[in-house]
């Protein structure tokens, strides 16, 4: 794996290399060369190999660096980040997290993967997760108190993400309930909150983030529900390392701040960012489908839902919210 992520730096300024040029800088023969190509195009890249001037990847790669991102960081961040691990290819970073917490991995420990082979999604959905052209980003972190008192945190973070993609994205970036990212309704960016701890503390949460950045048209043809990227919303391509330490640098001052006083603080950002509220809605249960008109979050964080005279509430992880047909 190590000479592959060799191999994918020195091919990823898009430029050709020869294949003895590969072998030398990398201490192997040209034979292990042409295996790790292959390997490389198993993980989806596509690299052009032309007679007499070598390889070429299709199309450069600015890969995630822990020194690109920290460049970005704030000294108050930094802080508060204990470890980055950037892994080239991972079954998922909240799983790879999950594992490391219960091994006593330190709160502020994070991991970014170019590649997923089972990204996860809220409800137990695929989080598609192509090499190198999006972000995939978890976060852990360890709270004093009991999984109770962590009902709200995954509308924080998402108070965070719109934060930081606001950078990115001036304008019509929305949450949807309970925390998806949207772009004047098409889903840009996901969080997946996984709790663990004993009842009466201490807990921890680790805080999955995805960002579309650039979707390959074909990966996603496995994408069941409208959705966008930064590239088709501002016809640019933004350092994924930058959007990584914006993601970073916001979720950490959100976490900080939710320790001390909760979702409360938040809860007017959030209303603000609400793209539902207001519109005719359906409520997805198990078996179930209850339409209504969204009415937006109460102070606990739950959904609020008119069917006819009655008002609703619904606590994310149950239920998922869908425009009307
Ligand atoms: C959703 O909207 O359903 C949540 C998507 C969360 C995806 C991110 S990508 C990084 C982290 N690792 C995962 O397996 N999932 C989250």
């Amino acid at each position: 794996m190590k000479a592959r992520f060799a191999l994918l730096e020195t091919l990823s300024d898009g430029k050709f290399h020869s294949g003895q040029a590969l072998g030398e800088s990398l201490g192997v023969t040209r034979a292990a060369v042409w295996k790790q190509l292959r390997a490389l195009t198993g993980l989806g890249l596509t690299i052009h190999a032309v007679r007499g001037r070598g390889y070429q990847l299709a199309q450069p790669i600015d890969l995630l660096t822990a020194k690109a991102i920290n460049s970005h960081l704030s000294d108050r961040a930094r802080e508060h980040i204990a470890q980055l691990d950037i892994l080239p290819d991972v079954d998922s970073t909240n799983t790879y997290l999950k594992m490391h917490a219960v091994r006593g991995a330190a709160s502020g420990t994070v991991c970014l993967a170019e590649r997923q082979s089972a990204g996860r999604g809220r409800q137990g959905r695929q989080w598609v997760s192509p090499f190198g052209c999006n972000l995939y980003l978890s976060l852990l972190w360890r709270f004093v108190d009991g999984p109770t008192t962590l009902a709200g945190l995954s509308l924080a973070v998402g108070v965070a993400l719109a934060r930081a993609l606001r950078t990115f994205v001036p304008q019509d970036i929305g949450l949807k309930w309970p925390n998806d990212l949207v772009w004047q309704g098409q889903k840009l960016a996901g969080i997946l909150v996984e709790i663990a701890g004993e009842s009466a503390g201490p807990s921890y949460a680790v805080i999955g983030v995805g960002i579309n950045v650039r979707m390959p048209t074909a990966a996603s043809d496995n994408i069941n529900q409208p959705w966008t990227d930064l590239y088709r919303i501002s016809q640019k391509t933004p350092s994924r390392n930058a959007l990584a330490a914006a993601v970073l640098e916001q979720l950490v001052t959100v976490l900080c701040e939710f320790e001390r006083q909760g979702l409360s603080v938040f809860l007017d950002e959030w209303r603000r960012l609400d793209s539902m509220a207001g519109r005719d809605v359906q409520i997805h249960m198990h078996d179930s489908v209850i339409a209504g008109t969204a009415k937006g979050i109460d102070d606990n964080g739950a959904l609020m839902l008119q069917v006819g005279d009655e008002l609703r509430r619904f606590a994310s992880g149950e239920v998922s919210l869908r425009m009307a047909q």
